[in-house]
């Protein structure tokens, strides 16, 4: 299983249940990376979307304790299904896309984190670990910084040394 995120120049990731940034080569990264795959959210994550709807072209598992089963996407509502429900499909195939608890919550379990730093202040009021002081997490990969739409990108790969098994 893998996270894959953009953050700021702090390890923002979100403001006002909202993302901070829309840089159309990140969102191209994130859609070629996802699609077909399997998506884990946190309940907050799928009401930030756009009229609370599930991403197209992936199997969407989102965990939202106490909410009803519904057809566009696999509502669980405890950690402990979410776990029974991740384990039904392949690990390289699952990437967990947020929120902040979400991230929390699944962390130690991912074998690797995709990065997208923005070389910005986004007054964010949620954020990921940073994994630049990480003990368990180290730099593998990291592109040259790319000018896109007036910001400075650069897609990191973190990797686990110590991943969780379920
Ligand atoms: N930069 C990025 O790449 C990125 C990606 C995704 C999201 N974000 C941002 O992240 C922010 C949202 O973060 P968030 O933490 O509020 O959202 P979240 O993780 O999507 O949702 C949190 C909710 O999910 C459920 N949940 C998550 N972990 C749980 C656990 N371990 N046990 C039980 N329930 C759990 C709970 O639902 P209930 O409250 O319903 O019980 C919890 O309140 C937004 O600003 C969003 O835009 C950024």
């Amino acid at each position: 299983m893998k996270a894959i995120l953009h953050c700021d120049k702090e390890w923002g990731i979100g403001k006002k249940n909202g993302l901070m940034f829309s840089i159309p080569a990140d969102m191209k990264f994130f859609r070629e990376t996802t699609t077909g795959k399997t998506v884990v959210m946190g309940s907050n994550t799928l009401l930030s979307f756009p009229n609370g709807k599930p991403l197209k072209n992936r199997t969407n598992i989102v965990l939202w304790p106490g909410a009803e089963k519904r057809e566009d996407c696999i509502v669980v509502n405890s950690l402990e299904e979410l776990i029974e429900e991740i384990k039904k499909y392949n690990s390289d195939d699952v990437y967990v896309i947020g929120g902040a608890m979400m991230y929390k919550t699944l962390l130690d379990y991912c074998s690797e984190v995709l990065v997208t730093k923005v070389n910005a202040i986004g007054n964010a009021d949620a954020f990921f670990e940073n994994l630049d002081k990480s003990e368990n997490f180290y730099l593998a990969e990291e592109s040259e910084p790319i000018e896109t739409n007036g910001y400075l990108i650069k897609f990191c790969t973190y990797k686990n040394k110590n991943t969780k098994e379920f």
